[in-house]
């Protein structure tokens, strides 16, 4: 190759590093000249095919041109990298006089009857007991007979149920009218009823666990939405007796509350499941116009408990002579609107965000007993 050639090919070579306007088309270029095959490898491979005078001009010359190419090709890299950061830096310009976009977490609220199930979880696991839950759609069988409620009973029509249709079986299923039936359940788990498989949790006598969830009967007005929710509690052991279960209450509306001291009084009552079942009333003032719990000369009505029947504790496998204990069962709605002043049950179900958004929770606020449960 004479010089011109040389010479004409390195002037090519360099302007067209210079109009090359971005890396990929740069990079072709490198392989084009520097690479394997590429021109200025070529050139350097006919070296050896010259005569070591020619080589001893040419090699020098095509060498030197091989290291220009590789700087302006550097360089060239250094300046599009610059103009590429210069690019970006114009297109993602942040307006920081734009007002802040607030945080998922500080505009969505927690309904108040989660926060009010995440309130009892936090009272009742400070005393040592563990939650347990069971599905919505239940059997007869466990929302009524194991609860030793007779066939045709007026007590199962006492809870106005949603059936279904019966299913090929002949049985029919039902939206459960209370969150009694995971007593059940929880009973033949720790039993190791054979049939009771589809249980997950793993509690042993002596049993303490509560139970929150959705329950349904046909029913609406102020006060009652036809899905609504309960608090089951059940505590099994062998020695277990109602001054227990008052001590538990009170222990609990205290902390619910959060007032220092709360009197309650039991009313005898009727539960197919439990004997001797109880009315649990709780002392308040209903003077000012505003209900105030834990004071006053009023009584409020509460909760149904009461000590778990024989009948129930051999329906989910357990000797009554060595097992005994006691449940009660409360609604958490009910709890909220007293807790928290709201006068229509039905509103908290509409799905209302100017409603949730005025009786909400913050979600970072979660109830502690530490913190606090409501603050
Ligand atoms: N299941 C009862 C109801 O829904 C409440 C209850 C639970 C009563 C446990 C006694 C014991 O009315």
């Amino acid at each position: 190759m004479s010089d011109i050639n040389l010479e004409q090919l390195g002037e090519q070579i360099l302007s067209d590093i210079k109009a090359v306007k971005d890396k990929n088309a740069l990079e072709q270029l490198r392989v084009g000249t520097l690479g394997k095959k590429g021109s200025v490898s070529a050139l350097l491979s006919t070296l050896g095919k010259m005569s070591p005078d020619e080589r001893k001009i040419m090699g020098p010359k095509i060498n030197a041109l091989k290291q220009q190419v590789a700087k302006e090709i550097e360089t060239r890299q250094t300046e599009l990298k610059a103009i590429e950061l210069e690019l970006r830096l114009k297109s993602e310009k942040i307006d920081i006089s734009l007002p802040l976009q607030p945080a998922p977490t500080s505009t969505g609220r927690i309904h108040p009857v989660s926060q009010v199930i995440d309130e009892i979880s936090a009272i009742f696991s400070g005393m040592g007991f563990s939650i347990a839950e069971g599905p919505d759609i239940e059997t007869d069988e466990l929302n009524f007979t194991a609860l030793n409620f007779p066939p045709d009973h007026p007590a199962r029509e006492m809870h106005d149920t949603f059936f279904f249709e019966p299913d090929e079986n002949g049985e029919r299923k039902l939206l459960r009218t209370h969150t009694s039936p995971v007593q059940i359940r929880t009973m033949r788990k720790a039993n190791k009823k054979p049939e009771a498989d589809w249980i997950t949790s793993t509690i042993e006598p002596p049993i303490r666990v509560i139970m929150p969830g959705r329950t349904y009967r046909c029913d609406s007005d102020q006060t009652h939405t036809p899905m609504f929710h309960q608090v089951e509690g059940l505590v099994i052991d062998k020695v277990t007796h109602i001054g227990h279960l008052r001590w538990v209450l009170e222990e609990f509306l205290k902390s619910f509350f959060e007032v220092d001291n709360i009197k309650i009084r039991f009313r005898p009552s009727f539960f197919p499941f439990t004997e001797p079942s109880m009315e649990v009333d709780v002392q308040c003032d209903r003077s000012g116009g505003e209900m105030k719990i834990g004071q006053g000369t009023d009584w409020l009505e509460i909760l149904g408990c009461g000590m778990v029947h024989p009948n129930v504790l051999r329906n989910a496998g357990l000797d009554p002579d060595v097992y005994q204990g006691f449940a009660f069962g409360m609604g958490i709605d009910r709890l909220a609107m007293l807790k928290y002043g709201m006068a229509d049950l039905r509103a908290f179900f509409d799905a209302d965000v100017r409603w949730i958004e005025h009786y909400g929770f913050r979600p970072l606020d979660m109830p502690t007993l530490f913190g606090g449960l409501s603050s």
